[in-house]
Parts: structure tokens; C-alpha cells; sequence
């Protein structure tokens, strides 16, 4: 079966960056750009260039860095946003302008106090004034997810006539359950006049925890881009993360959905990331949290002892993380402690093993982890000690 490419569309330094205290400057976005060029994305979003002078030059020096991907400044439907958008990306190697509008009733009543068909006159405008400036132009349908599919239809149908390369369907608010997301992207691909000449994009935010779950469904129905951001950091509660999509798709290739995303790099550029905006990630986040290739139970870290694949469905190596980690805690079994023990240098008889575990439980039920330095002093005291090391 033929394999189709997913073209992966990083928003960390646009979406990801609107979270409240994560502002970056110019040099922290230039080197988080440098890896994700290296990280394998295929679009950029370097930033909102009218926004501030600072954005403006942030977009203007990402785009002269980066050598691979497509660099994209995010515009409003304003002739100016899009003017500022096009001089911030002159460096750019592929420039992209995005820009857009919202469309659904309540955007184009309470944002706008205006009608469907005068929304659909400024996105026609939008995008013909931009494409006046660069080639590749995507057009964003703002609430997307709450807007009607017949009239999206319509305000699709207008961008491409006016010259869009990309249709974003954003889920501003996080609403759509996964099957009414991927209808909506069904219906546009069925119903869409000319969307031939565009690809679908997909950028979901994670209100509901449905954000990856929507992407995925998105694509499975024919989008064939999706929007996200490292460790899904992003406005409220985020957006789609970038390496749950990406893993996905690795991880069921029945489903003939790939992307060019280098694994490898994806646990290094989400603590680059993290780093850079101050933004601690949650122990158990998927992917590239500190827990996800750890264990601590007894049962599961006797399975993992004996094959790894009894508890992880992906090798940690594959996204950059250097080994599984069996955490001793007092849920942990014999064959736990007398594996690390063993990595110590400490080979123990099932009746030493016997007497060390009673004292780790002990040592255990006072202390949350242990560490190798109290290893090393669980045995040292018990009375089987001697015998260790004379063995
Ligand atoms: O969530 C959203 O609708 C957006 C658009 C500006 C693309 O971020
Ligand atoms: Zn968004």
C-alpha cells in the first residue's frame, strides 16, 4: 500500500507562544527553529509579525536560518497584517503567509457584527491580496469546528478561487468530538468545489483532551496537514501535541499516514522547548513525559525484565530517550531490586534476596524513590552482607 505524507506544521513559536508568561525572544526562537529544522517539520509558524517589533523580527531572522522548511507568519484578514506579514518574511527560502478569518455565526456576529457574505468577500480578498506577495498562501476558517460544514464549504471554495495553497479547519475551541471533526473534514473533501487545488489542514485545541484524537481523525478522512506544538503547549489548554501525532501515525502503519518528523530528536527538542519557555512538562505526558518509559510496579517490571515489549509499544530510543527506567518504590517486586542490584555489581542468591527485599520494603515504605546511594546502603546493613560480598 502506497504510504501518504503528513505535512506537519509547527506552531510552537506562534500558537504555543500565546501561553500567558512564555514569551520568547529573538534568539530563543532562532534556536528553536534551528531544531526543528532539524527535527524533520515541514512548516514553520515563526510568529505573528504585526503583533510587536519583537515578533517582526523574530519571523525576519527565523527566515533567514532556516534552511529546509517552510517559514509562515500568521496574518488577520487586514491588508496591513498581511503587507507587515510579506516584508518580515523577505528572507525566507519557501515563505508562507497565513491568514484568515472567523467564520462561524457567533465569530461573525459578536467579532465582526457582520454577515456570511461579507465574510466571505474579505476571505476572497485576504487571500488574493496576499498571494500578490508570496505563492503559498493558507487560509484559516477561525471556529472552523463550530461553523456550519455547508457554509465552510463555501468560504473553502472562495479562498481557492483567490489562489490558496492550504485550508486550515481550526477547532478554535477545542469543541468537536474525533467523529464530528473528521465528518467535517469528509464533507469538505467531498463537497469543496476545486479541492484539488488545495490540501485540508487540521489544528485542533485541546479544551475537551480531544485535540490529538480530532488531528488523527482529521486525517484519516483526508487532511493532509496537521498543526501542532511540542509538549501541545498552546492557548487555555494547548494544542494538538506534535510528538502524540507523530508517534501515532508511526506506531499503526496499517493506517499508511507518515511523516517526516526524525524521531529521533523529538524527546530533545521537547526539553529544548521546555527550557526555553519556562514550561515544566507533566511527569506522565505522552511521548517525552519523565514517567512515560518508566516503571514502578512489581508485575509490570518483572515483565519488563524479561521483554520490554510486555509494557512499552515504542523502543524510547526511537524518540531520542536513552533507556526504559525500572523505578524501585515500595510497589516494586524482587526481580526489580535484584536487577538493579545486579547493575551495582551485587549478584544475590534468592535467600539473600530474600532478607535484602524485607529491608527495602522497610527503607521503601519511608522514602517515595530510591536511588542506587540507598541500594547500596539497604544492603550494606543487612545482616546478609557479608556473605554478598565474599561470594
Ligand atoms: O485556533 C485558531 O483558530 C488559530 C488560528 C489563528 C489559525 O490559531
Ligand atoms: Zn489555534
Amino acid at each position: 500500500m502506497a504510504t501518504t505524507q503528513i505535512q506537519i506544521f509547527d506552531t510552537t513559536l506562534r500558537d504555543g507562544e500565546q501561553v500567558p508568561g512564555c514569551k520568547l525572544d529573538t534568539d530563543q526562537k532562532v534556536i528553536i527553529a534551528r531544531q526543528l529544522d532539524s527535527l524533520g517539520v515541514d512548516v514553520i509558524e515563526a510568529g505573528f509579525p504585526i503583533s510587536s517589533p519583537g515578533d517582526f523580527n523574530s519571523v525576519a531572522k527565523v527566515s533567514e536560518i532556516v534552511e529546509q522548511a517552510t517559514v509562515c507568519g500568521l496574518t488577520r484578514a487586514v491588508k496591513k497584517d498581511i503587507e507587515v506579514a510579506a516584508e518580515a518574511l523577505q528572507k525566507a527560502k519557501k515563505p508562507r503567509i497565513h491568514t484568515g478569518i472567523g467564520t462561524s455565526d457567533s465569530h461573525i456576529k459578536h467579532k465582526f457584527n457582520s454577515t456570511r457574505e461579507a465574510i466571505l468577500e474579505r476571505a476572497f480578498e485576504a487571500v488574493r491580496y496576499a498571494k500578490s506577495f508570496v505563492e503559498d498562501v493558507e487560509f484559516y476558517a477561525e471556529d472552523a469546528g463550530r461553523t456550519d460544514n455547508e457554509y465552510l464549504a463555501r468560504v473553502c471554495e472562495v479562498a481557492i478561487k483567490a489562489g490558496a495553497t492550504v485550508l486550515n479547519i481550526p477547532d478554535t475551541t477545542g469543541y468537536c468530538l474525533p467523529s464530528e471533526y473528521g465528518a467535517k473534514i469528509k464533507y469538505l473533501v467531498e463537497h469543496v468545489k476545486g479541492i484539488d487545488k488545495a490540501i485540508l489542514s487540521c489544528h485542533c485545541h485541546n479544551d475537551l483532551g480531544l485535540a490529538t484524537a480530532n488531528s488523527i481523525e482529521g486525517v484519516i478522512n483526508g487532511a493532509r496537514q496537521i498543526e501542532c506544538t511540542l509538549n501541545g503547549i498552546g492557548e487555555r489548554a494547548g494544542n494538538t501535541a506534535l510528538e502524540e501525532v507523530v508517534m501515532i501515525l508511526k506506531q499503526h502503519p496499517y493506517l499508511a499516514l507518515d511523516t517526516n518528523i526524525q524521531t529521533k530528536e523529538l524527546y530533545k527538542t521537547s526539553q529544548l522547548v521546555s527550557k526555553h519557555m519556562g514550561i515544566y512538562t507533566q511527569p506522565n505526558k505522552a511521548i517525552v513525559g519523565s514517567n512515560a518509559f518508566a516503571h514502578s510496579s512489581g508485575i509490570h517490571q518483572d515483565g519488563m525484565i524479561k521483554n520490554r515489549e510486555t509494557y512499552e509499544i515504542i523502543d524510547p530510543k526511537e524518540v531520542g530517550v536513552t533507556d526504559s527506567a525500572i523505578v524501585l518504590t515500595a510497589r516494586s517486586g524482587r526481580a526489580a531490586l535484584a536487577y538493579r542490584a545486579r547493575k551495582l555489581g551485587y549478584e544475590l542468591t534468592k535467600l539473600q534476596l530474600d532478607v535484602v527485599y524485607q529491608n527495602f520494603l522497610a527503607y521503601a515504605d519511608r522514602k517515595k524513590e530510591i536511588e542506587d546511594t540507598d541500594i547500596h546502603q539497604i544492603i550494606e546493613t543487612s545482616n546478609v552482607y557479608q556473605q554478598i560480598i565474599s561470594a
